[in-house]
């Protein structure tokens, strides 16, 4: 009895989970692309004018507040707060949140 369970779970081992994966067959190599496509959260961002932009829409009402106040969580809250404030525009909230992001409190 034992040995029969021990050769049914093998069998399901084989059947279920051990099948062989099949190999992509495509011999194909994609070229490396580094840009990341337009619609998506940018991968890399130019960091100057990340910081440029931080620099014009955030001195707008106050003082620039120092990158390092705050951790990239916290100024997560804060630009979405500022955001409904100034109105500035999704793309600009992008590349304020990577110059913050990269600069944060760690
Ligand atoms: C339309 C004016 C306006 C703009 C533009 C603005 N802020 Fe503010 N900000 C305020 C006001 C008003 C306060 C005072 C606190 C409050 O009302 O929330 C403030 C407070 C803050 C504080 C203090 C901490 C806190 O939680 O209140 C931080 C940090 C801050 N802003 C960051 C930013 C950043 C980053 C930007 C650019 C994305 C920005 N602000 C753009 C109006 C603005």
């Amino acid at each position: 009895m034992k040995n029969t369970l021990l050769v049914l779970s093998t069998l399901g081992c084989i059947i279920w989970s051990c099948s062989p994966k099949t190999a992509p067959t495509s011999s194909q190599t994609k070229p490396a692309t580094e840009q990341a496509p337009d619609n998506s959260i940018p991968v890399s961002v130019d960091m100057a004018s990340a910081e440029k932009t931080y620099r014009s829409v955030c001195s707008g009402c106050h003082e620039l507040y120092p990158t390092t106040n705050y951790t990239a969580a916290e100024w997560g809250g804060i630009v979405n707060r500022m955001q409904k404030k100034a109105n500035f525009s999704n793309s600009d909230k992008n590349l304020i949140m990577a110059f913050l992001s990269a600069n944060a409190k760690k």
